[in-house]
């Protein structure tokens, strides 16, 4: 008698441990998932695909840096199975520090147009974002705005602010042009941008808009969802602003507009390789995109999701058409190239 009460006791306890070490009762799996997003929005895509797949979602969520940095130090035993982070330039960075595998699956060509992944299948993008100018239009005559290339004329001069050479968003801007004008022509470039700025740079994109508004400058150099996520903050200052300023994608009869992505990959050293592709494949799917992209006012990276409305208000545009591979494969010389030429 007292075995089998023993037995049962036992039985109880490896129950409630096994219910402890899975966390959501019911499901089959769960995978791991480092991400810089924050957004609760995302939690009912995470819920949905638990739904669809029987495959729980533990995220884990830190800056880029910080994720990347704790992944590479976890090594093989590391719990990532997807790490998610902004910029193809950073993702390029995890590449090559062999914190990805090379992962493809028929849905995901489908769903992600080459330009936006990895070319051999490291990373795929998710989201899409813009490096627009964002002007003043009552100090700013938008016949007079036409490219990057534009910006370092003199009429420009004190008019134009960015954030700094530090910031992976302006060194992927450089890369871009690295690749596009070939290097001399990118230093020349970079060089006449900074005799225009009206300031040291400094702050991030948000403070560009606002130094804007304030009347510091005429012109910033950020990346479009900041427009968006201001128009949609609780900061009164902040909607105001958003909503004085225009946009402008410039490079429209040249080049195109400078875009980059956030994307998603599977961890080199994932245990549930198959579940990890499954849900890189449910994020870029119709069903999860308009609201994974919606949650950061970006673009759906699929071709068949329509962007938000008010993006859709800001207009279609044309991007530049390079392989954003190559903004991460130029970086160093980027960052360089900046420095060199005083881009603080
Ligand atoms: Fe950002």
């Amino acid at each position: 008698m007292k075995k089998t009460i023993l037995t049962f006791v036992l039985l109880f306890i490896s129950i409630i441990l096994t219910a402890c070490q899975f966390g959501n009762v019911g499901t089959d799996k769960v995978i791991t998932v480092y991400t810089e997003r924050h957004y609760d929005t995302d939690q009912l895509l995470y819920d949905r695909f638990t739904e669809l797949t029987g495959i729980g979602v533990n995220l884990i969520r830190d800056d880029a840096d910080k994720l990347i940095t704790r992944m590479d130090n976890e090594g093989e035993d590391s719990p990532a199975d997807i790490l998610i982070i902004a910029d193809a330039g950073r993702l390029h960075r995890a590449k090559e520090m062999d914190l990805f595998q090379s992962v493809t699956s028929d849905i995901l060509s489908d769903n992600v147009p080459n330009q936006y992944k990895d070319p051999n299948n490291f990373w795929y993008g998710l989201t899409m974002r813009a490096r627009v100018f964002v002007y003043h239009p009552e100090r700013v005559n938008v016949s007079d705005l036409s490219t990057y290339e534009d910006l370092t004329d003199p009429k420009w001069e004190g008019r134009i602010i960015t954030r700094t050479s530090t910031n992976i968003y302006n060194q992927s801007l450089m890369s871009s042009m690295i690749e596009i004008m070939g290097e001399e022509a990118a230093r020349a470039w970079a060089t006449g941008l900074v005799q225009n700025f009206a300031r040291d740079p400094q702050g991030n994109d948000r403070d560009q808009a606002k130094a804007v508004v304030s009347g510091v400058a005429d012109l910033a150099i950020m990346n479009t969802y900041y427009i968006g996520r201001m128009i949609n903050s609780s900061d009164p200052y902040e909607v105001e602003v958003g909503e004085t300023v225009r946009i402008f994608f410039p490079n429209q009869d040249t080049t195109g507009t400078h875009i980059n992505v956030s994307g998603a990959g599977v961890a080199k050293h994932s245990k549930n390789v198959d579940e990890a592709i499954q849900l890189i494949e449910f994020l870029t799917s119709e069903e999860a995109q308009r609201s994974y992209a919606d949650a950061n006012f970006e673009y759906p990276i699929n071709p068949a999701v329509e962007p938000h409305d008010l993006l859709k208000s800001w207009g279609s545009f044309k991007a530049q058409d390079i392989p954003l591979s190559k903004l991460g494969e130029h970086s160093v010389l980027a960052i360089i190239i900046m420095n060199e030429i005083g881009w603080k």
